[in-house]
């Protein structure tokens, strides 16, 4: 079972993926908990490369290429072993992050992306994403909240964040079996609760399809 999380930046998706392994972890012995971009020793460099802040310079298509780099390593090295071991891999952010902000957000061509995400992923898709949604005016709330100082991907502007947030709903329209939409502005409990409703139900049909 490959399960992935998606969203803006200060969405909450990673406090949801973090409660969902932790309650995964309850019931199933082996559940992998990634973060993208990372999760291999290459991956992590090549992480501290895309967010450096001194890397403004960086152009759109090192940009994609590097995040690519970084996941094909996680998906040879890490969620495909796994995975062929019917262990759970649950991942924070995947391929549909370089779709939602490299193409819509970055604007790349779609049908170059989606070859770079086929190559970079070996056609490995999730059984199901969940997109934690908030409006930017939230993210922009949050991060002036949390006072934190940001990385060269978090300072992209309002208008790039509206394209992602736009471009994470078509994909999530355009593939409804996969995807489940959330809303990030309700209480963490609640969304929580929705999240585990939809596992289970997949982790049934699963075990039906195998039987
Ligand atoms: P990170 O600090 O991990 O943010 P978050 O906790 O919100 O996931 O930084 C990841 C940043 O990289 C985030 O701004 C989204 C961006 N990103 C892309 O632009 N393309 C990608 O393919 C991935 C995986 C992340």
């Amino acid at each position: 079972m490959f399960i992935t999380f998606e969203g803006l930046d200060f969405s909450g998706k990673s406090t949801q993926a973090k409660l969902l392994v932790e309650r995964l972890r309850q019931q199933h012995s082996i559940v992998h908990f990634i973060r993208e971009p990372g999760g291999t020793a290459i991956s992590e460099r090549i992480r501290d490369i895309l967010l450096d802040k001194q890397h403004l310079e960086m152009s759109d298509t090192a940009e994609i290429l590097l995040f690519s780099a970084s996941r094909a390593q996680l998906v040879t090295q890490a969620i495909l072993p796994a995975l062929m071991r019917s262990e759970i891999v649950v991942c924070d952010r995947y391929c549909d992050s370089t779709t939602a902000y490299q193409g819509y957000g970055r604007g790349l061509d779609l049908d170059a992306v989606r070859s770079i995400n086929a190559l970079a992923t070996q056609s490995t898709s999730p059984d199901l994403t969940v997109l934690v949604d908030i409006p930017v005016d939230e993210i922009e709330l949050r991060k002036s909240k949390a006072g934190l100082s940001f990385d060269r991907m978090e300072s992209s502007g309002r208008e790039f964040y509206e394209r992602v947030r736009n471009g994470y709903k078509r994909m999530a329209a355009e593939e409804p079996a996969r995807w489940i939409v959330v809303d990030g502005t309700e209480p963490i409990p609640q969304i929580q609760a929705t999240i585990w409703k939809t596992v289970e139900t997949k982790m049934k049909n699963q075990k039906v399809q195998h039987v």
